[in-house]
């Protein structure tokens, strides 16, 4: 195996907007006096939602653990891990720069281990490697996720002079990721690679198994609690699988191998913000002993949107995220108007509910209208389909769109005006969070 050149970008040098000058400049405002596109996040809805899925953890009887990816800001990840029901400190993070931002809430104890979600890349082994390194001191700890053998192999590659020392102690703990269904990433349950790779991890120097991680991305076609809640069993199911398939690979090692797990139980991580939410029946009380121990995980949930509100386990009120636009021209023959948020400001994805946004009034009244087109930095907007819902849009009215998916849609803003529906004044900006940029 040749290893590729390791990556050194600088990530902490990447150069973010400074937040005071924001705040000093936008905190105050009204709503209505935003330069638009503007990205809102409330805050309240945001803890709340936190809050509801440490609950949901509770009532699965799992631990819980954080994506950060959605909104990728150090204010929203600390509402994550600590929220008025309850506190975690595990994360899960899709980029070096989340990584590497999340570097202070080790230092401050509030996050313990931290999961690289992608599939190892090779070319961030050195990375992740000064990562682990950094965080060693305050009890940190980096996993992986493998699911591939030349994954392991690069990283034998990578730790061979490492591993000469009698002294070394292999410092990565990795999940394997079980495809259970999605064809997102991993490996499928059936496929006699998942048997080979777990002893190769169970045998390799260089590496811990830690457990086995889930990810059901299908569940967002859900439209019932009922439907999210079989791909969750699904999960469980493929992640208790590959956990009694990796007990029984042990027994066939080496003593000095075995020993090396004694006292380890897997974790069996599952979750999709879908999946998530379905979380806590009565059946997953009721169910039989498990290979592992299991964690649930989700990124979505804190934000919500119009593709959560498809699945039917979410409701608008819950909904933490909105684009405020403005409508900037009328085309009367066709009864379309168009308003200033296009694709970079909404993004392109769709979901089953029609058009790339939903439109409400500033107080989140419906308008009757959606967004049903966009080009870079415009939009159409255009008639729900009952007859006589719609009402009128001016030139110069300011509306509010609710993304069809708000991970990509919060993506495109430099920085994000809070507000807060629990104070009295819930239409003005009271923070702005500085989001995380670049790779
Ligand atoms: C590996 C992995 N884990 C967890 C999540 C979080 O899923 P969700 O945003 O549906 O909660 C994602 C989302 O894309 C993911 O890719």
């Amino acid at each position: 195996m040749v290893l590729p050149p390791q990556t050194s970008t600088p990530y902490l040098l990447t150069t973010l907007p400074a937040k005071a000058p924001l705040q000093d400049a936008m905190v105050g405002l009204k709503l209505n006096q935003l330069r638009t596109p503007a990205l809102i996040i409330d805050r309240s809805r945001f803890a709340e939602n936190c809050a509801k899925m440490h609950d949901k953890a509770k009532a699965f009887g799992s631990s819980f653990r954080a994506h950060v990816k959605s909104h990728k800001t150090m204010e929203g990840t600390r509402l994550q891990l600590v929220s008025s029901s309850g506190k975690s400190s595990t994360t899960i993070v899709s980029t070096m720069q989340e990584l590497w931002q999340l570097l202070p809430l080790f230092e401050e104890g509030i996050a313990t281990d931290v999961l690289y979600a992608l599939p190892l890349p090779l070319t961030l082994l050195s990375d992740l490697s000064s990562f682990q390194d950094r965080i060693t001191p305050f009890g940190g700890q980096l996993l992986i996720m493998i699911d591939h053998p030349d994954q392991v192999k690069g990283l034998e590659e990578f730790e061979k002079v490492a591993a000469l020392d009698p002294s070394y102690e292999s410092k990565f703990k990795c999940f394997v990721k079980v495809n259970q269904g999605g064809n997102r990433a991993g490996i499928i349950p059936s496929d006699e690679v998942l048997p080979a790779l777990i002893s190769t991890i169970l045998a390799s120097p260089v590496l811990k198994l830690f457990g086995f991680y889930c990810h059901a991305g299908n569940a967002y076609a859900s439209t019932c609690c009922e439907d999210a809640h079989s791909y969750l069993e699904t999960e469980v199911e493929c992640a208790d699988g590959a956990g009694r398939m990796a007990t029984s690979l042990l027994a066939e090692l080496s003593p000095s191998l075995q020993s090396k797990y004694k006292d380890t139980r897997w974790v069996l991580s599952v979750g999709s913000t879908p999946t998530a939410h379905s979380a806590g029946t009565e059946e997953d009380g009721k169910r039989a002993e498990l290979s592992g121990d299991l964690e649930l995980h989700a990124g979505n949930y804190p934000l919500l949107d119009l593709q959560q509100l498809s699945t039917g386990l979410a409701t608008l009120p819950s909904v933490g995220c909105s684009v405020i636009s403005t409508v900037i021209s009328s085309y009367d023959l066709r009864s379309e108007k168009m308003c200033d948020a296009g694709c970079i400001a909404m993004s392109k994805d769709v979901g089953p509910e029609k058009g790339l946004g939903r439109v409400l009034n500033l107080d989140e009244t419906t308008t009757g209208w959606r967004l049903g087109r966009v080009s870079q930095e415009h939009g159409l907007l255009v008639k729900n389909d009952k007859e006589g819902e719609a009402k009128a849009l001016e030139i110069g009215q300011k509306i509010r769109i609710v993304p069809q998916h708000a991970c990509i849609t919060l993506a495109a803003y430099p920085f994000y005006y809070i507000v807060d529906s629990s104070e009295e004044d819930a239409d003005t900006v009271v923070d702005v969070w500085v989001p995380w940029k670049g790779w």
